[in-house]
């Protein structure tokens, strides 16, 4: 009986250290630094892979999507600033999927490229490839938008982010709206790509702002995932169940572009019956201005290759980079697209 009793006991823990070990592999990623072994490749100081001073380097840049002028902006200032220093680039494109980006930075970590600069397609799914590449020994430097700032940070995870202040941008242009207004607007709103971070924040910023007006209501909020034609078609879907609406916030360029059309279609007549506000700063954006179809543009802009290049070297330098640099943005409206339309892309 004992000896039985014994075997039963036996069982029961060999069988709960198998359960425990086979959680243990299929954990989430945490943010929890990678530990150092004999081939160390971390830096003292918080964890992050260090980068050895060389005059040359092979670097990646992982693309999240390439349907937009704002995005073929970034690629191609990356591209131009590694031709001008004469380092090797490696450009992947996740074709807009969180799932191929994590793909495409498992092969950049195979190709034993020295650095790795990433615009994550969404705030969640991004932070694994993060932690594989720190894990790697390569030292990522994020561009335009961030990952969970709950599971990876800045200094500790990767080196930095670089990029727009998102919330602010969505503040800027409720602000504009309310003086354009007078604090009186029945409101379609369409959010970029769900689950990215300046979907989020432009939401953030703009909801936060029109709440002090009691006669800003916003009708609907839907996604048009940062595309022309997507946010053409959201628009023209939302129009037939808000046929009162009075003005459009479009997450980006691209889909207020996109709105314009779909209210054009519809006979209403935009910058006159429909006020259209929108971030980014793109040249058919300010075109739109110009031509008195959208309203205003708060700008983000797109060409990150001198500062994340100048940033990367800094880091090899052993200087201390701040956990995020935050971008200017310029605010564009009637008063000045003629003068900037020429820089713009
Ligand atoms: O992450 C920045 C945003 O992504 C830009 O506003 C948009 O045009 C792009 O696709």
């Amino acid at each position: 009986m004992k000896r039985t009793h014994l075997f039963m006991l036996f069982s029961m823990a060999v069988v709960a250290m198998l359960v425990l070990s086979a959680c243990g592999t299929e954990s989430a990623p945490t943010a929890t630094p990678a530990t150092s072994s004999s081939t160390d490749t971390t830096s003292a100081s918080g964890g992050l892979p260090k980068l050895a001073k060389k005059d040359k380097y092979k670097v990646g840049f992982s693309q999240t999507v390439s349907d937009n002028p704002w995005r073929l902006a970034e690629t191609q200032s990356m591209k131009d600033e590694a031709a001008k220093r004469g380092w090797e680039i490696v450009v992947t494109d996740a074709g807009g999927s969180a799932a191929k980006q994590v793909a495409d930075v498992d092969s950049l970590i195979a190709q034993k490229v020295d650095a790795i600069f990433m615009a994550p397609q969404e705030e969640k799914p991004l932070v694994p490839a993060v932690m594989k590449a720190k894990a790697a020994g390569i030292p990522v430097i994020l561009l335009d938008r961030s990952v969970d700032p709950a599971q990876a940070q800045g200094g500790r995870d990767y080196i930095t982010f670089i990029g727009s202040d998102f919330v602010k941008e969505g503040q800027r242009v409720a602000e504009w709206l309310i003086k354009k207004t007078g604090g009186t607007a029945k409101i379609i709103e369409l959010e970029g790509t769900t689950g990215s971070s300046p979907a989020n924040d432009r939401k953030k910023g703009f909801d936060d702002a029109i709440k002090s007006q009691p006669g800003m209501q916003i009708l609907a909020s839907q996604t048009g995932q940062f595309n022309r034609d997507k946010g053409r078609e959201a628009m023209a879907t939302l129009l037939q169940a808000h046929p009162d609406v009075t003005v459009v916030y479009a997450h980006n360029d691209e889909m207020a572009i996109g709105a314009i059309a779909a209210l054009e279609a519809a006979g209403k007549k935009p910058g006159q019956d429909v006020t259209v506000v929108s971030v980014d700063g793109e040249k058919d954006g300010l075109q739109a201005i110009i031509d008195g179809k959208l309203g205003a543009t708060c700008e983000c802009s797109p060409r990150f290759g001198p500062k994340a290049f100048d940033t990367l070297v800094s880091y090899a330098n052993g200087e201390t980079i701040p956990p995020q640099i935050i971008n200017p943005d310029n605010f564009f409206d009637a008063t000045n697209a003629k003068d900037n339309i020429a820089n713009s892309y």
